[in-house]
């Protein structure tokens, strides 16, 4: 078993670290937060996935996970130190490496024997040969320190399952002695390995990622034509999906993709594109399909509606997906504002995304309009004009078409995740709107 070291406890980096423990190893995570390290090490989890929590305590009660602010002391006789910080988007589209090249710098002044250090956080192509050189310019001690890119391939809500069950392991390295120790890192995971070299790695991750995004906006592209042409968009996934060429995954069209992943990686890798000269426009038409598709369910409503002033309008999720209580580039940011400055009285339900909202828009009065926060759906519905379903919880699943029915003033439904059938709605006599599933009005 090895002595791991983890930088960064958000996503990619706690969840790492609780499934290395899990495995077997020793892990150290770092992070520079006092009180987040505090509250870790008291057992919780800072953020919301499901597992995780149970996974920390019980492998801190074995004495395999601590965490830890001191830096040095962590780094300094770790046989691999894995970095899962993050790399937020730029205003360019370019990706931040700060936070990386600061622990790199920390890991080059405090390592006092050989080690591996294992770049999980996503980073342009070609970055690690940069943190390489960058981590032996300020190299104190004579050891040597190699990189390698180990991309992370978890999806917020299910992490913890998805590292422990994830359909491969990709190690990009550049000699057999960094390939081997990843190897054997890896080897308690019992699962398949694809050893490539650094920049293969490296580009694996965004490809894989704008694939997926390209997918959901192509399916969002062929929703919008659906409903002019009058096909189902549904209907036309269900069809493609036999074809083990398309796959049945990743073909639900909706209000666009959210989160920190999609939407940073497509404008990434169009940035790098662009860089070397060269225009990516499969990417590019993503990105602009994407755009337009986040603000679908309003413009559609304000066709049907002449004001929303005055009206109650019910909110029925704000994350950017369930399961989690992440609103990166949800698409609730972008349509609460606009109803919010049409004078809309809003009445927003969210499981876990509620508090996170709140920093954003507290409750009470909001540009022209007013918002207020409430604990279940049917608080929402209440007496409502209209009602936006963003995020398919399934506490909003649970609902029935009979419930709008009755619960709200005017049975109006914007829906832009397609839960219900549509002749369902329509027999419970709810106007019912979603995407790509009859004609455009
Ligand atoms: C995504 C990828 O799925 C992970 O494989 C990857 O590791 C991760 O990014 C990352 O790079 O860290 P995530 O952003 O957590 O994971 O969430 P997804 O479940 O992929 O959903 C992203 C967005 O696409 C959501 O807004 C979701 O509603 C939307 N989506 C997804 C659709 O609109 N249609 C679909 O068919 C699927």
């Amino acid at each position: 078993m090895f002595k791991v070291a983890v930088a960064g406890t958000g996503y990619v980096g706690l969840v790492a670290g609780a499934t290395f423990a899990e495995k077997g190893h020793n892990v150290t995570c770092v992070d520079i937060d006092e009180s987040k390290v505090e509250l870790m090490k008291s057992g919780i989890s800072p953020i919301y996935e499901d597992g995780l929590q149970e996974l920390m305590q019980k492998n801190c009660a074995a004495g395999r996970i601590d965490y830890t602010t001191d830096y040095a002391s962590a780094y300094k006789n770790a046989d691999a130190i894995f970095i899962g910080v993050g790399t937020p988007e730029q205003p360019d589209g370019s990706a931040n490496l700060s936070y990386i090249a600061t622990v790199a710098r920390q890991i080059a002044e405090s390592v006092e024997k050989d080690c591996l250090v294992v770049v999980k956080s996503t980073v342009p192509v070609g970055t690690n040969d940069k943190v390489e050189q960058f981590i032996e310019d300020f190299l104190v001690n004579d050891v040597k320190v190699e990189v390698a890119s180990n991309p992370e391939f978890l999806a917020q809500g299910s992490a913890v399952k998805d590292t422990l069950e994830a359909e491969r392991i990709i190690i990009g390295t550049e000699s057999e002695w960094a390939e081997e120790l990843l190897m054997n890192i890896y080897e308690p995971f019992k699962l398949p390995i694809v050893s490539v070299s650094r920049r293969s790695a490296e580009m694996i991750k965004y490809a894989s990622n704008d694939f997926l995004a390209l997918k959901i906006s192509y399916m969002n592209d062929i929703a919008n034509l659906c409903e002019l042409a009058g096909a189902d968009v549904q209907d036309v996934a269900r069809g493609m999906s036999f074809d083990a060429r398309i796959g049945d995954k990743f073909l639900n069209a909706g209000i666009g993709y959210g989160g920190s992943c999609f939407p940073k990686d497509t404008k990434a890798l169009e940035f790098l594109a662009k860089q070397k000269g060269y225009e990516l426009k499969t990417v590019k038409a993503a990105i602009d399909v994407n755009n337009s598709q986040k603000t679908m369910l309003y413009k559609k409503a304000s066709k049907r509606l002449i004001t929303f002033s005055g009206l109650k309008v019910a909110v029925l999720g704000l994350t950017f997906k369930p399961g989690t209580d992440d609103l990166r580039e949800a698409a609730s940011l972008e349509n609460v504002p606009l109803l919010l400055e049409k004078g809309a009285d809003i009445f927003a339900y969210d499981p876990v995304g509620a508090e996170n909202f709140k920093r954003v828009f507290p409750e009470g009065k909001s540009g022209n309009g007013h918002i207020t926060y409430v604990s279940n759906p049917e608080q929402a519905l209440d007496n409502a004009n209209v009602c936006f379903i963003f995020t398919e919880w399934g506490e909003v699943k649970a609902l029935i078409p009979q419930q709008y029915q009755e619960l709200m003033r005017t049975p109006l439904v914007y829906d832009g995740r397609n839960i219900y059938a549509v002749e369902a709605m329509e027999e419970a006599g709810v106007e019912y709107h979603s995407i790509g599933r009859r004609p455009a009005e």
